[in-house]
C-alpha cells in the first residue's frame, strides 16, 4: 500500500492504496465520488471519464499513482450552487435514457467546450467519438453541447 495524496474538485485528499488501483475505484470507493461510473472498465466507453489538466481522462485504466494534476468529477463541474451550462443544457434537452453512460458524455463535451468553445458539428461528433451510448442518445447530446456552447460562449 502507498499513501498517495489527490487534490480532486478543489479538496485534497490522502488514501491509503496499491499505487496501481485504478483511479476510479478511488474516486467512487474511497472519495465517495458516484458521478464517474464503471461501464467496461477497459478504457472502452467512456462512462468513468473525468477530466485531468483539461484532459478528458479514463479513470478506470488510469493507475492512481500516476495522477498529478488535479482531477474535476460530475460532482465538481457546478459552482456557487448553479448547474454547469452543460449541465443545465442536458435537462433543457432531456438527453438521458437510462443514465449511465452520462457522466462520460456530460465530462467529455466539458473537456471539448473548454478547449473549443465554439465547436462546428462535425467537431463535437470527432470530440465526442468513443464515448459510447447504448441508448443512442447521440443526437440529443449534440444538440445540448450546441445548447451549452452559446451559454459558455
Ligand atoms: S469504464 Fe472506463 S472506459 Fe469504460
Ligand atoms: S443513456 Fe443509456 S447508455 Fe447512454
Amino acid at each position: 500500500m502507498s499513501t498517495i495524496t489527490l487534490k480532486v474538485n478543489g479538496a485534497t485528499h490522502t488514501v491509503d492504496v496499491e499505487p496501481l488501483t485504478p483511479l476510479l475505484y478511488v474516486l467512487r470507493n474511497d472519495l465517495g465520488l458516484q458521478g464517474p461510473r464503471f461501464g467496461c472498465g477497459l478504457g472502452q466507453c467512456g462512462a468513468c471519464t473525468v477530466i485531468i489538466n483539461g484532459v478528458a481522462t479514463r479513470s478506470c485504466i488510469t493507475p492512481t499513482s500516476a495522477v498529478k494534476d488535479e482531477i474535476t468529477t460530475l460532482e465538481g463541474i457546478a459552482k456557487d450552487g448553479k448547474l454547469h451550462p452543460l449541465q443545465q443544457a442536458w435537462i433543457d434537452e432531456q438527453v438521458p435514457q437510462c443514465g449511465f453512460c452520462q457522466n462520460g458524455q456530460i465530462m467529455t463535451a466539458k473537456a471539448l467546450l473548454d478547449r473549443n468553445p465554439h465547436p462546428t458539428d462535425a467537431q463535437i461528433r470527432q470530440g465526442m467519438a468513443g464515448t459510447l451510448c447504448r441508448c443512442m442518445t447521440y443526437y440529443r447530446i449534440q444538440a445540448a453541447i450546441k445548447r451549452a456552447a452559446q451559454v459558455v460562449a
